[in-house]
C-alpha cells in the first residue's frame, strides 16, 4: 500500500478510503479480525444499543441473496457484484459490556494494522446512547459512529431502531452526544429522506465530524413461486444498482459544502455507504464527494477477500491514473444543469429499433 490512497476524515487519517461496514460479517472477533486483515483503514463493529428488544430481534433475522431475474443464489465473490441482497437484521446479541471489551480489544489490535475498529451504536434512547458514548470513549475507542438511520424504523416497535428524518431531531440528537464525548463522532444517516442533504447539514451543525450517508431502503419483492413476500416481510435491500442514488446525493451535498471550502481538503468530510461493491465503485463514489467508503452486502455476500480485491483495484486505477486518491474526492460533482448543455440532434432516435 503506498501513500496514493490514503484520505482524511477530520484528524483521522486513513490509510486507504475503504472502510469494513457494520454488520453480521463483523459481529465477533473473528469477523473483525478478517476484516482487518483484508486490508481495510477501518471496520465498524456491529452495532449495539441499550434495549434487549433490538438484541432479541437478531433471532428472527434472516437474509436472502437474488439475482438479476430475483431467483435466489447462493453468494461468492463472483456472484457479490450483481446479486441484490435483502434481509431484516437485528443488533448484536452480546451484552453491552461484552460488546464494548471486543470493541476495545479489537481496536488496539487494529493499531498493528495501521487501522481502527469503530463502535456503533443505533439510537434508542438518547440518554442512553450519551452513557453508552461516554463509556465507549472511557474505555479507549477511537471513533464512534452513531447510527439514527436504519431502514427498519417503521417496521420494528418503540423507536428501537429509527430512521430518522427530522434535521431538529438530529440537530437536538447529534449536538447532545457531541457534548459528551470529545472523540470523533461520525453519523450515520438515512437514505430515505427526500432531504438527505439536509439531515446532513443538521448533523454538521451539531457538531459531528462525519456522516455517513446514504442508508439502505426498505423494500418488498413478491415471489412468484408462493406468492408471498421474499422473507415474508418488508426488508431492507440493496444493491449495485443503488450507486447512482448514493452517488447524487454525495455530489449534491459535497456542492453545497464546497461553497465554504478553504484549500484542497473538503470543509466536512463525507463517508459514503449503500451500492459499492468493489474498488471501482469505491472510486466512483470518492470521485462523486466521498472521502471513503463504507461496504457491506458484498463481503457478506463475497467474503472478505472481496475487500483486499477491492484494495487491489483501487491502488491499480491511483497507480495508472498517477494521483491520490485524496484528489479524487468530488471531482465529479461538478454537475451541470440540463439548460446548460449543448442542443443535439434527435439522440433518442439511436434507441428506437429500425423496424
Ligand atoms: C445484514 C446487514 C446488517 C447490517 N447491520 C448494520 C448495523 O448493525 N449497524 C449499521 O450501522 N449498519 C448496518 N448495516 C448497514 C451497512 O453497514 C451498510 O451501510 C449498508 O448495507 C449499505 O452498504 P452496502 O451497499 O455496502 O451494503 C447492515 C447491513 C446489512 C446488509
Amino acid at each position: 500500500m503506498t501513500d496514493k490512497a490514503v484520505v482524511s476524515i477530520g484528524k483521522i487519517k486513513l490509510k486507504n478510503p475503504l472502510i469494513c461496514a457494520s454488520g453480521e460479517h463483523v459481529m465477533d472477533r473473528n469477523g473483525i479480525r478478517a476484516a482487518l486483515k483484508s486490508g481495510v483503514a477501518a471496520v465498524v463493529a456491529k452495532s449495539t444499543n441499550e434495549t434487549v428488544a433490538a438484541r432479541e430481534q437478531i433471532k428472527k433475522a434472516d437474509y436472502l441473496l437474488l439475482d438479476e431475474n430475483w431467483q435466489a443464489i447462493v453468494g461468492d465473490s463472483a456472484s457479490a457484484r450483481a446479486a441484490t441482497f435483502i434481509c431484516r437484521s437485528g443488533l448484536t446479541p452480546q451484552s453491552f459490556e461484552e460488546w464494548l471489551a471486543m470493541v476495545v480489544e479489537m481496536d488496539k489490535e487494529a493499531r498493528e494494522y495501521g487501522a481502527y475498529v469503530i463502535a456503533s451504536i443505533i439510537l434508542a434512547d438518547l440518554d442512553a446512547a450519551v452513557s453508552m458514548s461516554q463509556q465507549i470513549e472511557q474505555a479507549g475507542v477511537r471513533i464512534l459512529e452513531l447510527n439514527v438511520g436504519t431502514p427498519y424504523g417503521d417496521e420494528v416497535e418503540d423507536d428501537l431502531l429509527p430512521t430518522e428524518r427530522s434535521s431538529d431531531r438530529i440537530e437536538t440528537i447529534v449536538s447532545t452526544v457531541r457534548k459528551a464525548i470529545t472523540i470523533p463522532l461520525w453519523v450515520k444517516i438515512t437514505g430515505q429522506s427526500e432531504h438527505v442533504d439536509r439531515l446532513v447539514l443538521a448533523a454538521r451543525r451539531a457538531g459531528a465530524d462525519s456522516v455517513v450517508v446514504p442508508g439502505r431502503f426498505m423494500g418488498m419483492i413478491p415471489d412468484l413461486e408462493t406468492q408471498r413476500p421474499y422473507l415474508d416481510t418488508n426488508v431492507g435491500v440493496g444493491g449495485y444498482w443503488n450507486l447512482p442514488l448514493s452517488c447524487y446525493w454525495l455530489a449534491q451535498i459535497h456542492s453545497q459544502l464546497k461553497r465554504e471550502r478553504k484549500g484542497d481538503q473538503p470543509v466536512f468530510p463525507l463517508v459514503g455507504t449503500n451500492g459499492a461493491r468493489n474498488g471501482e465503485d469505491v472510486l466512483r463514489f470518492l470521485l462523486a464527494g466521498a472521502s471513503a467508503v463504507e461496504m457491506a452486502s458484498a463481503v457478506l455476500a463475497g467474503g472478505f477477500e472481496v475487500l483486499s480485491a477491492a484494495i487491489a483495484q483501487i491502488e491499480d486505477y491511483l497507480k495508472q491514473k498517477d494521483t491520490q486518491a485524496s484528489n479524487l474526492i468530488g471531482k465529479a460533482a461538478a454537475v451541470r444543469k440540463f439548460a446548460d448543455m449543448p442542443a443535439r440532434k434527435q439522440p433518442w432516435k439511436q434507441f428506437l429499433s429500425a423496424g
